[in-house]
């Protein structure tokens, strides 16, 4: 993700006067390119975050655990994207079209008392939690949200880069007429032309380690800490872009034109709703098709906007988003943004 994290840094007003990336062994020396100059990778080592003011984690839950305290003891602030920090009490997690407010009150407290390295640390969720949260938002404001219900079709890149290469590869292989398991894989079953229901271990009553977090993680974000809610998280054999079907159970009862209203002026969602026309958010589309497919794009695209008749004041939605961009390396760009805005 390193190079979506350059690319998305980039393009936004972060002001940034050095860029340094960090990586393993394998990945030394390589060069990134960044405001016309070329950035050499390193591997981490201790001392290496002297001087840093933001540190952006995009690697392991272990790799986070052992260096993203040390980055924030040597005076940086951390927005970290594994697992480890997100549902500790003391730290924030963000999204911060939803609850960007927690990142500027961390800051101001942090410049009255100089916090402790803990309290410099930012968490960003997991990247099917922070499309739906998004989305959410509005009918939370308007209309409350009782009960959440989500089926999920992730991308194989929410896996990691490695696990893009396995699909492609698997893809070629099959259609040469060579079935055969990989040696190694990302997956516990084959992806291609297949839907693994399974995403991350089993745990406790039947859920995944994925669904877990998608509930915990709302939960927590929404600041609602009672909601009712169930996820069953696929894996899909697509490329980049994760899709949601997610149903609503709302408190009070709503209009469907102005659930449509409040989606469209929501910000970061792009409301592609006009199913009749064939207008609804997808993964990926054509040159030319009247749908901007999310996949490369920062919006979370929102459509198939109807009533669920199963259940009073329900809803339906259709939720799609880059999961490298918004799910990862540009909500953290976003955060990283709200630590300078308030710094200064
Ligand atoms: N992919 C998503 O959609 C997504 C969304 C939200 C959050 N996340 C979280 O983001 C994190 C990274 O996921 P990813 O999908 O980007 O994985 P990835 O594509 O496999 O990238 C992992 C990164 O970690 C680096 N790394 C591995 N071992 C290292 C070591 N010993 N020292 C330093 N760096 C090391 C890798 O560098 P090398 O290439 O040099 O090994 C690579 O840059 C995970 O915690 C994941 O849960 C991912």
């Amino acid at each position: 993700m390193l190079c979506i994290l350059q690319a998305r840094l980039a393009l936004r007003s972060l002001p940034v006067t050095e860029l340094r990336c960090f990586a393993s062994e394998r990945s030394k020396g390589k060069i990134l390119r960044f405001d016309g100059k070329e950035v050499k990778c390193e591997v981490l080592a201790p001392g290496c975050f002297q001087g840093i003011d933001i540190a952006f984690f995009d690697a392991s839950d272990a790799i986070s655990k052992e260096w993203s305290l040390q980055a924030a003891e040597a005076g940086a602030w951390v927005v970290d994207n594994a697992a480890v920090y997100r549902m500790e009490k003391d730290i924030p997690l963000v999204v911060p079209e939803v609850n960007g407010e927690l990142v500027a009150a961390k800051v101001k407290e942090n410049l009255k008392t100089k916090l402790p390295a803990r309290g410099r640390v930012i968490a960003g969720p997991n990247c099917s939690t922070v499309q739906m949260v998004v989305a959410l938002k509005p009918i939370r404001d308007r209309w409350g949200i009782r009960r959440v219900t989500v089926s999920t079709y992730q991308s194989v890149s929410g896996a990691g880069s490695a696990a893009m290469t396995e699909l492609k590869q698997q893809v070629s292989e099959i259609i040469a007429g060579r079935e055969k398991a990989p040696e190694q894989s990302a997956f516990s079953h084959r992806i291609a032309f297949n839907c693994i229901p399974q995403i991350g271990a089993l745990k406790g009553d039947g859920f995944t380690s994925e669904e877990l977090k998608l509930m915990d993680e709302t939960r927590k974000i929404l600041a609602l800490p009672g909601l009712k809610i169930s996820a069953t998280a696929v894996r899909v054999p697509t490329l980049i872009g994760h899709a949601e079907s997610v149903h609503v159970e709302c408190e009070r009862p709503f209009d469907l034109s102005e659930v449509r209203e409040a989606l469209r002026t929501q910000p970061g969602v792009l409301l592609q709703d006009d199913p009749e026309k064939g207008i609804y958010p997808m993964n990926v589309t054509f040159p030319g098709d009247p749908v901007e497919g999310a996949g490369g794009r920062d919006f979370v695209g929102v459509g198939r906007v109807r009533r669920d008749p199963s259940v009073e004041n329900g809803l339906q939605l259709w939720v799609v988003s880059d999961n490298l961009r918004k799910g990862a390396a540009l909500n953290a760009v976003q955060i990283g943004e709200l630590i300078a805005r308030h710094s200064s």
